[in-house]
């Protein structure tokens, strides 16, 4: 190879590393595989990607889920809440974190109004997903006011993840983002929807938002994984959003976030030396240039000497 060559190594990331623990063969996630972690009590882990790094370093840390969650209308289009984002937008971000997920269960959100008008709707919408995009499920928002719809959906032989308790798409019927499953008569439906859910058959049931208490119970109750997010300890799994666990949400994080990086400070401490540097005349330095060969420098020397001579 030319030692020009402008990405060394021939640039496919999976040649230089490899996060995969040494020694441990991975196996494909399946909505299966999933229900036998439930059933072996081994904890099911979910992360959010939204585009093809994040996914790969996501899904070669052996997290089991990926999802490319509608919380990149925030995270990654800046939109105040999930409600604008589109099937078009989802699926462009779907299609990137598609081509760095090799082992995880590849998850896509149905984004609002993209199964609000009726079943055939969400089926067409839901085709979408796998055939253009290459999920693996998809994730509807409510309880068992959609257990008929999320049952079309899965005889159109595609898997559907529920979510219920807090549903970010409902944020103008909740008034606002709020702990849901507080009152008795709460709770109780919240057990209808998740039992609703179950009978559908949905690959997974996304936990959000709601007592420890509570999801402890639907998770002993149903034969479906649970999965949560700010629903405590006792779920079969947890998810949490990339940019809250790395810090690049420009918000303070809600009492259910763990941290575990601060990718804010490295990208800022990153850009900032990049500009100290080249305003000082310290970025690129002679050895990050490339150079002409000698006999080319020669060649050159003698064209530019006689084009001088020529002008005297
Ligand atoms: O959109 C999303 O990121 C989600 C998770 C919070 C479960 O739905």
């Amino acid at each position: 190879m030319s030692t020009d060559s402008i990405r060394q190594g021939g640039g496919a990331l999976e040649d230089i590393v490899s996060l995969a623990p040494i020694g441990e063969p991975r196996r494909k996630i399946t909505v299966a595989s999933l229900r036998e972690k439930k059933l072996q009590h081994q904890p099911i882990t979910c992360l959010t990607a939204y585009d093809y790094a994040s996914a790969r370093l996501v899904d070669e840390a052996s997290i089991d889920i990926v999802l490319v969650g509608d919380s990149l209308a925030m995270t990654m289009l800046g939109y105040p809440d999930t409600l604008s984002v589109t099937v078009d937008e989802m699926l462009h971000h779907t299609r990137a974190v598609r081509r760095g997920v090799k082992h995880a269960l590849l998850v896509a959100d149905m984004p609002y109004g993209s199964y609000h008008v009726g079943a055939d709707d969400a089926v067409r919408n839901a085709a979408r997903f796998m055939k253009e995009a290459g999920a693996e499920a998809v994730k509807i928002e409510g309880g068992e006011k959609r257990a008929d719809l999320i049952r079309r959906v899965i005889d159109a032989e595609i898997p559907v993840a529920g979510h219920i308790g807090l549903t970010p798409q409902s944020v103008n019927v909740m008034g606002g983002y709020k702990v849901q499953g507080k009152s008795l008569a709460e709770i109780e439906q919240l057990m209808r929807d998740a039992v609703a859910l179950d009978r559908a058959g949905v690959a997974f049931l996304v936990l959000e938002g709601i007592p420890r208490e509570v999801a402890a119970m639907i998770t002993a109750e149903v034969a479906t994984p649970t999965v949560g997010i700010g629903a405590g300890p006792d779920c079969d799994g947890q998810v949490l959003v990339f940019h809250d666990i790395l810090n690049l949400t420009f918000t303070p994080p809600a009492k259910f976030v763990r941290r575990y990086g601060d990718a804010a400070k490295l990208i800022t401490d990153a850009a900032q030396s990049f500009r100290e540097d080249v305003i000082s005349h310290q970025y690129p330095l002679d050895n990050e240039s490339y150079h002409l060969s000698k006999e080319t420098q020669q060649a050159l020397e003698t064209v530019l000497e006689r084009k001088r001579g020529m002008r005297r």
